[in-house]
């Protein structure tokens, strides 16, 4: 139970108030207000250029923020200088010095902090263990890999016990498995020190994977947060809904809204769908977009079936665990399913007509407008 002793102990929470950050005329980041509990893993997702490494800066205090205010524990620190927030910090490339030993890497940051030589060496070695390269402490950084680098990187960014590690996508420049290898890895040792840390990310499948809960950013602006599974079954907004996962975009018009929702869409019959369906506040005769995922769709048993759309294959591709069906709706639009690789298809082929049936519980409707 050593774990839950040290989450107790060693995460800081973190409150970014009001955070903006203008670059002459570029807003950078504006207005973000993001709670961070102590011990929590929070990942900031978003495409390039949507203000995440610009948040991560400003926490770590690389960045001084044009308005709002950085707390640590409770304590303001937007005037900290870096040094003295005592946050670990692992960059996107591996930021280790090639003349110096591993475990001269690694005790850096407790040279700096005045630390004896024995002490150093004996913390560096611990550090080096945790991240499992124990005895890799005497070789050279060249003498690597890609990921025992960034390892090291991990351990050098430990070793003085802080009470947050940020991360900025740390995991980019190695490859998928190596990658998949680490996420595990430093969830494993988020969940053994029971530190706080922000991981930046524009991959959302690994934001989903690693994270608590999930900041997505759009434009500098915070879009969503909550949990991978809220994001994902829940986008609040059509950014999200298409920024997370694959989402298939149905246009729309709504007919009725009593008891149940009345939709029609580009072919077929009206569509009943539970009030819950609808995440904007949309109004009949009012134009939206049905938002379904490409794995809650299945073949219709038969071409009666409610909820069904009726479209032509253009293509199925196998995937493994899953058949990707692409087929085109009568107005010209795409439609995607994702079926378990070992479905029948009835002898579906690609040219053929086949009714797709979308469960009511997994429809979204959104307002159409700018994502
Ligand atoms: N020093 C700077 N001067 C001017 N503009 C900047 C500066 N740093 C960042 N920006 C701008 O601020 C915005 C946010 O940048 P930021 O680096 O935070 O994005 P990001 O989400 O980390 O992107 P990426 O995924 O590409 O790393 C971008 O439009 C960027 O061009
Ligand atoms: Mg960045």
């Amino acid at each position: 139970m050593r774990g839950s002793e040290a989450r107790s102990v060693s995460g800081a929470s973190i409150r970014i108030a009001g955070l903006a950050k203008q670059y002459g005329s570029v807003t950078a980041v504006d207005d973000v207000n993001i709670e961070i509990a102590s011990g929590e893993f929070l990942a900031l997702l978003g495409p390039s250029g949507s203000g995440k490494t610009t948040v991560l800066m400003s926490v770590a205090g690389f960045e001084y923020p044009s308005r709002g205010r950085i707390l640590v524990d409770g304590d303001d620190v937007t005037n900290t200088p870096v040094n003295r927030r005592n946050l670990g910090m692992v960059f996107q490339k591996y930021t280790l010095f090639p003349h110096m030993s591993v475990a001269d890497n690694v005790a850096f940051p407790l040279k700096m902090r005045g630390i004896a030589k024995a002490e150093r060496h004996a913390r560096a070695e611990a550090a080096l263990a945790t991240v499992r390269l124990a005895g890799y402490g005497a070789r050279m950084p060249s003498q690597l890999s890609g990921g025992q680098q960034q390892r090291v990187a991990l351990a050098r960014a430990i070793v003085y016990q802080p009470r947050v590690l940020l991360m900025d996508e740390p995991l980019s420049a190695l490859d998928k498995n190596l990658r998949e290898e680490m996420q595990l890895e430093i969830k494993r040792l988020h969940s053994e020190l029971g530190i706080t840390v922000v991981f930046v990310t524009h991959d959302q499948s690994e934001a989903l994977t690693m994270a608590d809960r999930v900041a997505v950013l759009k434009d500098g602006r915070l879009r969503q947060i909550g949990p991978a599974k809220e994001l994902y079954e829940r986008p609040a907004n059509l950014f999200t809904a298409g920024f997370i996962g694959e989402m298939n975009f149905l246009p729309f018009r709504m007919v009725s809204r009593a008891d149940t929702i009345v939709v029609e869409g580009a072919s077929g019959p009206a569509w009943q769908l539970p009030l819950e369906a609808a995440v904007d506040d949309l109004q009949p005769g009012q134009p939206g977009l049905l938002a379904i995922r490409p794995e809650r769709i299945a073949l219709a048993a038969s071409s009666g079936d409610e909820n069904t759309v009726r479209a032509e294959i253009k293509d199925i591709v196998y995937a493994g665990a899953a058949l990707l069906i692409i087929a085109r709706l009568p107005d010209g639009s795409e439609i995607r399913a994702r079926v378990p690789g070992a479905s029948d298809l009835r002898g579906l082929k690609v040219g053929d007509v086949a009714d797709l049936h979308c469960p009511p519980e997994a429809v979204l409707l959104y307002a159409e407008g700018p994502r």
